[in-house]
């Protein structure tokens, strides 16, 4: 009965080509239950069998025809996952190519602005840049600068304490000492030492719990008021201006004797008054005086030999001044409003 063999090999064959005519999920679906399911046809050609005369050859005809159309249906059953996938993919996928919100550039704080500037002017004249700390003890803000645990200027200066000993610097003055003291060889000294500084002060429009100075300290033989003065005129003139002057009016710190406010003449006005300088021509830059013996000899330098200055700048109040900024709480809120301001150097 070759006509069952025949049309073994005919549904194979029609199976193939209608198989090559599914594009879909759903019309693979509908080809198993018709060809391959249980009640498909080529499991059904089975039910011819004991109408074969040759069992063998229609057993391996309809064998050939299931194998066949079984891997053709399981290739064209992963080729159609795969696209369903990349259809899927395409159709989520996010352009990552859209050009990105525009991220702007930072800009140095200001008072770094005059850090870096008073800093440059020291290093020219030959001072050298040390670091303070911002932690200290008791004994480097205070003790050896000649401030004893009772001196009343220790009210003016009040600050935040960790236990009784550390304490956040009051004045960068306390790496004065820290220099002085860590020279071994006792050499001349010139140093500035920037670095951030804690009261408790009310906070208004020109004072914050933490600001900057500037300190700066000369250690040498025969130094006298004259290079204090020659010193602050020269870096009030490239720091102000050239046609800038200095006055220095009597003050008190306890680590210089005699000590000094130093005013430099307004820059605003060229001295004749003005808002700024509050009608008297003169604007108060630092503080500033000869090294107190005491501070000498507490810090290992003998003041037969050895006399020095040293100064303090108000950085934010320079930077106030310079900038017209008027509010010293600006400094520290990382406004970018306010930063980009300033130049990026
Ligand atoms: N440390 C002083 C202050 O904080 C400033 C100063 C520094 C004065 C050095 C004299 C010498 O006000």
């Amino acid at each position: 009965m070759p006509n069952l063999i025949e049309g073994a090999e005919a549904l194979r064959r029609s199976a193939l080509e209608a198989l090559n005519q599914v594009t879909d999920e759903k019309g693979l679906e509908e080809f198993y239950v018709t060809y391959l399911a249980k009640k498909g046809s080529i499991p059904g050609l089975m039910t011819h069998m004991k109408e074969a005369e040759d069992k063998a050859a229609f057993g391996a005809a309809v064998n050939k025809a299931r194998t066949e159309v079984t891997a053709a249906y399981e290739e064209k059953k992963s080729a159609l996952g795969k696209l369903t996938l990349e259809k899927k993919l395409a159709a989520e996928r996010i352009d990552l190519t859209l050009p990105p919100e525009p991220m702007g550039v930072g800009h140095v704080n200001p008072y770094r602005l005059i850090i870096d500037e008073v800093t440059d002017i020291f290093l020219e004249m030959g001072y050298e840049v040390c670091e303070g700390r911002d932690v200290e003890t008791d004994k480097f803000n205070f003790e050896l600068l000649n401030v004893p645990k009772d001196h009343p200027s220790r009210d003016m200066q009040d600050t935040f304490y960790f236990g009784d000993d550390f304490l956040l610097r009051t004045q960068t003055s306390a790496a004065q000492a820290h220099k002085m003291l860590e020279m071994e060889e006792k050499r001349p000294i010139r140093m500035i030492a920037p670095g951030k500084a804690y009261r408790r002060d009310d906070d208004d429009m020109t004072h914050s719990h933490q600001f900057a100075q500037i300190e700066g300290l000369v250690v040498d033989k025969n130094i006298s008021i004259a290079h204090l003065k020659a010193t602050l005129e020269l870096f009030a003139k490239k720091m102000f201006g050239q046609k800038r002057e200095i006055r220095l009016r009597s003050s008190y710190f306890p680590f210089t004797e005699p000590s000094v406010e130093v005013d430099v003449s307004c820059f605003n006005c060229g001295g004749k008054g003005c808002a700024m300088c509050k009608g008297t021509g003169w604007i108060e830059i630092l503080g500033a005086g000869m090294v107190n013996p005491r501070v000498l000899q507490a810090c290992g330098y003998d003041p037969e030999v050895y006399s020095g200055f040293a100064f303090g700048v108000g950085v934010e109040r320079v930077a106030m001044l310079r900038y017209g900024i008027d509010d010293i709480r600006r400094f520290y809120q990382n406004d970018f409003r306010f930063l980009k301001d300033f130049p990026l150097k």
